[in-house]
């Protein structure tokens, strides 16, 4: 995740003007912005709007309506568990399962403490070494419940 010095106005104004000229430009500025923040924040969507000439309903759809951008800032750790079909049927419904229990989330949610944030994604492209997730950008495979939340422990302290 990049951080930035720029205040939000700022921030939006430069992510708009950098793909303003590509063909329906909300998704990648959206995508963009998520990128710099880690998250979508709610004052930025009229910002958006105004760039862009759309309504903030259309924005705000656009950013509900996809599961990936997020509206809060993700936990200092982010896992993010593969359910695709492959990753299903070697376990990867019960790895998720243990993991809300023991870290007391579901996904989609940060724990309280502000440390992890769990997100479900559908294939990382390691398909062959399932069940496979990401933590902080990095790609595990072959994961089962202690070896992914001792990684996240470890990242999370
Ligand atoms: S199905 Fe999980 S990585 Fe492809």
């Amino acid at each position: 995740m990049k951080r930035t010095e720029m205040n939000l106005p700022e921030l939006v104004r430069c992510v708009v003007d950098a793909h303003r000229q590509e063909p329906g430009p909300l998704l990648v500025v959206l995508q963009d912005l998520q990128d710099r923040l880690g998250y979508i924040d709610p004052e930025a969507i009229p910002l958006v709007a105004a760039e862009l000439n759309l309504s903030r309903a259309d924005v705000h759809g656009v950013v509900t309506f996809y599961r990936d951008f997020r509206s809060q800032p993700p936990g200092r750790t982010t896992v993010r568990v593969c359910r695709a079909e492959a990753c299903k049927s070697v376990g990867a419904e019960e790895l998720l399962a243990r993991l809300e229990q023991t870290f007391g989330v579901r996904v989609g949610q940060t724990t309280p403490d502000g440390s992890m944030t769990l997100d479900q994604v559908f294939c990382l492209g390691n398909c062959a070494l399932g069940p496979a997730a990401q933590v902080n950008g990095r790609l595990y495979g072959r994961l089962d419940h202690d070896r992914l939340a001792g990684m996240v422990q470890r990242e999370a302290s």
